[in-house]
This record gives C-alpha cells, structure tokens and sequence, in this order.
C-alpha cells in the first residue's frame, strides 16, 4: 500500500543536475528533509553553491522571510559513495543522465534498500516510464515524474504510470506533487508525454516554412508573437533552448513513434548543430548574440503572418487532438500542459473550440492536398468532431 506523505518524509533526489537540484530544492522549500545524491562530489558542490545563491535571492525579493533561505537548506543533505541515508526516503526522485541501462541499474540499487512501501520516480524526458521499471523486482512502485526546467519556476508536473505501476502510488505521488504547489496531468506513458509530444509542429512547422521559403525566421517569429500571441517565437525559443537539445528531442520522439513523417526532422536544424550555430549558448544560432549583435527585420505583412500561424497553429491543434484520440491524456489536462509548462497563450483544443473543429479540419485538408504528405493528415477525431459539429469544452 502506499504510503500517506507529510512535511516529515524524507524525500530522496539522484542527480545533482540542472533538474535535480530545482526538485530539491522544491521538496525542501515544502519542508521535507532532503537527501540530494550524486556520483560526482563536485556535482554536488555545484548544486549546493546554486541552491544557497538562489535561495538567498528569493529572501532579498522577499518571496522567502529573512533567514529561511538557511532553513532550507539544512534540510538538504548531500551525499554520494554509498546510498546509505536514501533507505529512508519514502519517494526517490531520479533525475541522472538520460540512459536506459543506468537508470535501470540505478533503480535495482536503490530497491535493494528502500523500504517495501517506498516509491521510485523517474524525471526521464524520453525513455519510457515501463522501460525504466521493467528494471525492477517490483515496478509496480515505479512511475514518472516529469518536472520541466526551472523545476522550481515552471508549475507543470506530468504524471506517468507505467503499464504495471500501483494506481495507488499514483494517486499519492500526485497529491504529493500538488502539495508541493504544482500542476499536475496524468499522461499516458506514450513517447514526448504531453508536452514534447504537441509542441512538435511549433518547431517543425516552423522550421518547413523557414525551408519552403514561405517566410524568414525573423517573420515567422513576428508572426508567432505579434498575431499569434505566443510568448516568443519558434527560432527565438530553438536558439534559447539549443538546436543540439531541441534537434534531439525532435530526433528521439521521431523514432520513437517508428518514423511518422509528422515529426520528421528538418535539414536545416541539422545543418545548424554540424555547424555549431547552437543557439544562445554558442553565441550565434538563428540569430547573432553578443554585444554588437543585431536582430534582422521581420517583414511586417499581415496577411503573410496570418498564414504563417494558421497553418503552424492548425498543427499544433491536429497533435493536441490526436493526442485525445490515443487516450494520452484528458482535453482539460492537454490544455492545462500546454498553457502551464510551455506558456503558450490558450490551450490548444479551446483555441480549436474558438476556430471551430470545421475550421481547423479544412486547413489540414488544403495542406494534405497541396503537399500530398501524410504529415498533414487531420486526426480521425479531429475528422469526427467536425463531422458531427462537435466541440471540446462547450
Ligand atoms: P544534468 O546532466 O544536468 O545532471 C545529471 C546529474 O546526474 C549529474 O550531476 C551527474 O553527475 C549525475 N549522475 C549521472 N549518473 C549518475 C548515477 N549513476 N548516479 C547518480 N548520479 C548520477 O542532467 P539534467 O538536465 O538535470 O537531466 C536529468 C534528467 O532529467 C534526464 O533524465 C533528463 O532527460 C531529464 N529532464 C531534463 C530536463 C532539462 O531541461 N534539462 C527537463 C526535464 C527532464
């Protein structure tokens, strides 16, 4: 059975990583105690350093009172060598490099110790949830939790069962995860989850109509922010994240889903990562950075913007629907994914709602005739809806 938690359960983290310390640093905000551990001591070093600085900073913001910063972090013990203290955490929190066999070998380590009642989540981004438990003697208490980066910013928390994870782990995991102030979908374990799944067509549209010629990146950018209202747009977030991550993940969920020509990746971004035109990190991506850097001028065409979003727009709806006819998840939890994790500016299937199924149906059609390419196949309840004048919320 599992496990009620409280403020007094011990919380263990594995990696001291870029994520792992943004979870720590979550679960010790709350209150619990916290056992942060890491192969690599100076990993260690690194994310207490981070943690005692940012802590510090959100008391001079005065979104923590004057010494809690302190309070914090002693509640983070940080370890490695042995997993010693991690045998009395109740949930484990994996967050280590992106590998199957480690975090396999990793995870039946770690049972030979924790308590038969404790769990074992697991933040992987890209491997499935099931993969990762078949590991295991029991994966029953074996689930996802996907945290995205700044953990402790972004609110979104996707929740993935495994194909043999306790419901009842599941449950408390998520009343955990909500107690920590999160948002939480429960996601089928399908490849990309909600979010790196329906965003797809935001970056590879994007990047096809940059290829086609339709438009630059500077004016699809426009277009994505100053008519489609999105926060920022495609080439701007490609060079924040990195073309040689974002290329990945385009490249993993390809193959995952066995070479759908819907997410097939683009040359350019390619050619981009050859060249080392990472983005933001490397100084020069889509855009220059540095000092002296200046941003090209988007054309300022209205109806060109227009087009751009309607068509990268009427993508990303065809994925957040099919994401509904598979059973990945709920609409609300669909909806709720994209406007919290990845801030876009309304969910999905209720801008769908708004443009009417009809609507959105006949653009993927024109598509699919201009092009001939299973690309742009509308989703057969996307097909359905329109066809039975249905819509999603009202
Ligand atoms: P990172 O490279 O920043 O940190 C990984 C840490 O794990 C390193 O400190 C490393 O020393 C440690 N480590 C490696 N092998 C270990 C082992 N066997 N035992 C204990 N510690 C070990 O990686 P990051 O970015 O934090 O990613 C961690 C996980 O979170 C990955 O599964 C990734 O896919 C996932 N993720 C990453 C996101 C991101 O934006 N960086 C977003 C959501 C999920």
């Amino acid at each position: 059975m599992a496990q009620p938690f409280n403020k007094n359960t011990a919380i263990g983290v594995l990696g001291a990583g870029t994520m792992g310390r943004g979870i720590a640093q979550i679960a010790a905000t709350y209150g619990h105690p916290v056992y942060v551990y890491d192969t690599q001591p100076q990993a260690l070093q690194a994310a207490r350093d981070f943690l005692k600085r940012i802590l510090k900073r959100q008391v001079e913001k005065g979104r923590l009172p004057a010494g809690e910063d302190a309070v914090i972090l002693d509640r983070i013990s940080f370890i490695s060598g042995k997993f010693g203290p991690l045998a009395r955490c109740k949930l484990i929190v994996e967050a280590i490099v992106e590998q199957l066999s480690v975090k396999q070998e990793v995870f039946g380590r770690l049972e030979e110790i924790i308590a038969p009642s404790a769990m074992l989540a697991t933040n992987t981004s890209s491997l499935s949830v099931t993969s990762i438990a078949a590991g295991c003697a029991k994966p029953e208490r074996v689930l996802g939790l996907h945290f995205f980066n700044p953990a402790p910013l972004l609110p979104l928390v996707e929740i993935i069962p495994g194909v043999n994870t306790d419901p009842a782990h599941v449950t408390a995991a998520r009343a955990l995860v909500d107690a920590w102030g999160k948002t939480t979908v429960l996601v089928k374990d399908t490849p990309g989850f909600i979010v790196n799944r329906v965003a797809r067509p935001f970056y590879g549209e994007a990047l096809r109509l940059y290829d086609e010629g339709v438009a630059d990146a500077a004016t699809i950018d426009w277009a994505m922010t100053e008519v489609g209202g999105f926060r920022m747009g495609p080439f701007t977030l490609m060079d924040l994240i990195g073309n040689d991550v974002n290329f990945k993940v385009t490249q993993t969920v390809y193959e995952a889903f066995y070479f759908d020509p819907r997410y097939r990746p683009s040359f350019t971004q390619q050619r981009m990562v050859e060249a080392g035109r990472l983005g933001r990190k490397a100084g020069r991506g889509y855009y220059a950075y540095g000092e002296d850097a200046e941003r090209p001028e988007p054309t300022r065409d209205t109806a060109l913007g227009q087009q751009v979003v309607d068509r990268i727009v009427a993508m990303l709806i065809n994925e957040a629907i099919d994401a509904v006819f598979w059973q990945v998840a709920s609409p609300a939890d669909i909806d709720l994914a994209m406007t919290q994790g990845v801030n876009y500016p309304k969910g999905l299937l209720r801008w769908a709602d708004e443009l009417g199924l009809a609507t959105v149906l006949a653009r993927l059609e024109a598509l699919q005739a201009e092009y001939g390419e299973d690309r742009y196949r509308p989703s057969p309840l996307l097909r359905r809806m329109a066809r039975e004048n249905q819509s999603f919320f009202s």
